[in-house]
């Protein structure tokens, strides 16, 4: 078992920390790439805990440097965006992408000070549409082949979003499918996809399988008058993404987050819904974009997003409507009446609970046999963390970019079949390929 503490341990992100310095292996996919213009204003970001400027150079190049000049510490959020990169507003020092200082206009002409000073700068990649990063030692190693980033733009939503949790509590919320047909129901029956999900059984049995990429998260249901069991499996990708099953033929999208770590309490939300041989359904972009009858559904919709974030605001941009300070705009009354939780929209109750989880110390927890996918991750990661700690071992999928073609998977499985055996070929697909089974 994993101690309280050990849990706790691994919520500490910042540099230095077992687990801050682990993650930093990683690619971090941390900005759309619209949030950055060419020659724009710089946008404040926060990362394993460090503040940080992301800008786009005139050439079109992301750099992503420290929020503070090296000379006198001035805010680089201000900076000029000009030229090779940024110019802090103080005293005019210049910043190539890299870091490297290349011009400092108050200093003698004939002086060559300014090839001494660099400052912080990570290296960027973008790739349709997600700028990545990597806080890690050495070179980085090839982008990991996500499938939400490679297929055509048609194919795949993709939203950003901060939640006030930590990563863990983050994640976990995804790991654990039993809270779905209970948080997410709802009390009017008109919805048909409602009706579905609250007809199977609301008491998982779980069967958790440690991979190379992860863990595999195995939920199995009976089904009414039938000799067969529903599995879902959710899977958990190292070290940060979660990926979800389709829930219908109807409703056939891959979904998943990947939950990056601004700092200890906040965690950037980045939602990925896409299908992999076919562009996505325009009502159901739609619904994304603008949420449905006034409620948000599985991505921030543009009207969530706080318009008076300050603009100095790590992820301002990404700050939404819904979070403690607003009290999630849960409505007792719609308790009553449609939703089981009282809370608008499907994101906006899983992270509110989320972050209830957070407010109450882990050692309060009474962790139970629907949360074996949650005390199998975080022994894996306690493990991962202090392997690295101890002697720089990290797991196949920080050096290999093929792990993580691996999908989730929702079938219908006879009682006596092997799930890992039975799902294995649609588990791992390559890029593009259809899911290849038919979704109960
Ligand atoms: S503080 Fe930036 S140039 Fe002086
Ligand atoms: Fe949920």
């Amino acid at each position: 078992m994993i101690t309280v503490e050990e849990t706790e341990n691994l919520t500490h992100v910042g540099p230095g920390t077992a687990a801050g310095e682990y993650l930093r292996q990683f690619w971090l996919p941390f900005l759309g790439s619209d949030a950055v213009e060419a020659g724009g204003q710089p946008f404040p970001v926060r990362l394993l805990g460090e503040d940080l400027v992301a800008f786009r150079r005139e050439d079109g190049k992301v750099g992503l440097v420290d929020v503070a000049c090296a000379h006198r510490r001035a805010p680089m959020l201000y900076a000029r965006n000009e030229g090779c990169g940024l110019r802090c507003v103080y005293h005019g020092w210049q910043y190539d992408i890299d870091g490297q200082c290349t011009d400092m206009p108050a200093e003698p002409a004939n002086s060559r000070f300014k090839q001494h000073v660099r400052i912080k700068a990570y290296p960027c990649r973008e790739r349709n549409g997600v700028v990545w990063t990597y806080l890690g030692k050495g070179d980085p190693p090839e982008l990991p082949e996500v499938e939400w980033n490679l297929v055509p733009a048609q194919n795949v939503h993709v939203s950003f979003r901060v939640q006030e949790t930590d990563w863990l509590s983050s994640y976990e919320g995804e790991i654990d499918s039993a809270h779905a047909p209970i948080l997410h129901g709802r009390l009017d029956t008109t919805s048909k996809r409602s009706r579905t999900t609250m007809a199977r059984s609301g008491r998982p049995i779980f069967d958790v399988m440690q991979q190379d990429f992860g863990v595999s998260i195995g939920a199995r249901r009976t089904v009414p008058d039938r000799d067969e069991l529903y599995w879902r499996v959710n899977q958990f990708v190292m070290p940060f993404y979660t990926l979800v099953p389709p829930k219908s033929e109807e409703w056939a999208e891959l979904t998943g987050h990947a939950w990056v770590p601004i700092d200890d309490s906040h965690t950037l939300a980045v939602g990925f819904t896409y299908l992999p041989d076919r562009p996505l359904k325009d009502r159901m972009v739609d619904v994304f974009t603008h949420g449905h009858k006034g409620r948000e559904t599985g991505h921030p919709s543009v009207d969530a997003y706080d318009p008076d974030i300050p603009r100095n605001v790590p992820y301002w941009k990404y700050t939404t409507k819904f979070r403690h300070a607003t009290n999630y705009r849960f409505d007792h009354s719609l308790q009553q009446t449609t939703y089981f939780s009282g809370l608008p929209g499907l994101w906006v109750q899983d992270v509110a609970c989320q972050n209830g989880a957070q407010a109450v110390p882990r050692g309060h927890e009474h962790l139970t046999s629907s949360d074996a996918g949650i005390v199998i991750v975080r022994q894996v990661m306690r493990d991962c963390v202090a392997a690295y700690a101890e002697s720089g071992e990290l797991p196949t999928a920080a050096t290999d970019p093929t792990v993580y073609r691996v999908r989730a998977v929702a079938s219908l499985l006879k009682t006596d079949e092997a799930w890992v055996e039975a799902l294995g070929e649609f588990m791992f697909k390559d890029v593009g390929e259809p899911l290849g089974y038919q979704i109960p």
